[in-house]
């Protein structure tokens, strides 16, 4: 195929107006019934619009979100592990007709969008929170936004006004008919996709490092949509990923890039969608290793990768590259994993996302073990609590 791996469904979805009908959105801006987008709400628009969440154009109807919640295919039977709805209060839905235009505006007012309303539905937050999140919890963090959304979804297919670029990361603004191209361009026939919301440390270096001996390239993207708030914000993590591209990694076989969309924290269902994004960008294969996308204890180890084998192969259409947990063995002085290493548990150094935050707090560097020193210090410097006086 002229254009590598074909996206999910068999065609790259762009739902960004061309200049006539952006126009004729803009003159109607003033007529049309509008809502504002949350974060979550605003990324996902764009996510559709670029086509990372091909083959969907717009946000889920009734049909669609039925079956993605129980057996995690669209009605049509392709795989599709996570609901992708607009959800609103009941007094915004009152005022809205089925067959409507309903103007869009981001989290600032702007006006971003335009959706065409085919359907106003509403949902039970406590089934899709136990299907997709295996967990009615509110304090997971994932199933708390579902409780805190309002409750009818809107549906139907949207449209960007335009693509503008990120405010923060411009050069990594990188979408999947780009990413497409540059794989492309430098001969990639096979791109193994690394999906990360954390700074980076040595294990994920690792498991990088080891799919990337068995492909052409490296797609690193990380997330920068919503996060929780004790997460590492954005522009910390993509500083210590250029620091990494600086001195560890061969800029030749290494893409990094922005994935605009906000985090669920739903574990292996996670797993799933995190994939089918990276396969609408192009890549081949997808890492997953240790708990990916999880939070707590809600998931095993390893549910992420199990998952996987609840589809066939073919339907997903990228392949998973699964690792154990990797950590430092002191008795092989390397990055290792179970399968690697006959090291004891006293020999092996990991620290938890947690830990790791404690110790930033303080102004205390993780060990060398764990984090390279130039993101360590990095870290550092942009973590630590200013003592008072
Ligand atoms: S995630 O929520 O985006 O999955 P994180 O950024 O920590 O969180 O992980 C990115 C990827 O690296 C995931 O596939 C995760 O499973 C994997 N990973 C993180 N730490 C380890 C580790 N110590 N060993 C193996 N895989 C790991």
């Amino acid at each position: 195929m002229k254009d590598g791996i074909a996206p999910h469904g068999g065609t790259l979805i762009n739902r960004l107006t061309s200049p006539e009908q952006r126009q004729t959105f803009l003159d109607k801006a003033d007529t049309l019934p509008q809502i504002t987008l949350d974060e979550r709400a605003f990324s996902d628009l764009v996510m559709i619009a670029i086509g990372g969440f091909s083959p969907l154009t717009g946000f889920m109807g009734q049909a669609d979100y039925a079956t993605v919640v129980t057996d995690m295919r669209l009605a049509n039977g392709l795989p599709w592990s996570i609901p992708i709805t607009l959800s609103v209060d009941e007094a915004v839905a009152a005022e809205l007709t089925e067959g409507q235009l309903v103007r869009l505006d981001d989290p600032t007012g702007r006006f971003v969008g335009v959706l065409e309303l085919t359907e106003k539905y509403t949902y039970d937050k406590q089934h899709q929170a136990i299907h997709v999140y295996r967990t009615d919890e509110e304090k997971h963090p994932g199933v708390k936004v579902v409780y805190e959304q309002g409750p009818i979804n809107l549906a139907g297919p949207v449209w960007l006004l335009q693509r503008d670029p990120h405010p923060l990361f411009p050069n990594y603004q990188v979408d999947p008919a780009d990413s497409r191209a540059m794989f492309r361009q430098r001969g990639w026939k096979t791109v193994v996709g690394f999906q990360t919301r954390n700074p980076i440390h040595r294990a994920h270096e690792y498991i990088q490092k080891c799919a990337l001996e068995t492909v052409d390239g490296l797609f690193l993207h990380p997330l920068v949509g919503a996060t929780k708030k004790d997460d590492i914000p954005a522009d910390v993590r993509m500083r210590c990923y250029e620091i990494m591209l600086e001195h560890y990694f061969p800029q030749d076989r290494v893409i990094l890039a922005i994935n605009p969309s906000a985090m669920r924290y739903a574990g292996p269902r996670e797993a799933i969608f995190h994939a089918l994004i990276r396969k609408n960008y192009g890549c081949t294969h997808f890492i997953v290793g240790r708990d990916h996308a999880g939070v707590g204890d809600y998931y095993g180890t390893y549910d992420a990768q199990h998952i996987f084998g609840e589809f066939e192969p073919e339907e997903l259409g990228i392949i998973p590259m699964k690792f154990e947990h990797a950590f430092y063995c002191t008795r092989t002085g390397t990055m290792a994993t179970t399968k690697t290493s006959p090291s004891t548990p006293e020999e092996r150094i990991h620290l938890s996302g947690t830990k790791v935050r404690e110790m930033l707090r303080r102004g205390e560097l993780p060990p060398a073990q764990f984090s390279r020193p130039e993101v360590a210090a990095e870290l550092v410097k942009a973590m630590r609590v200013p003592q008072e006086v």
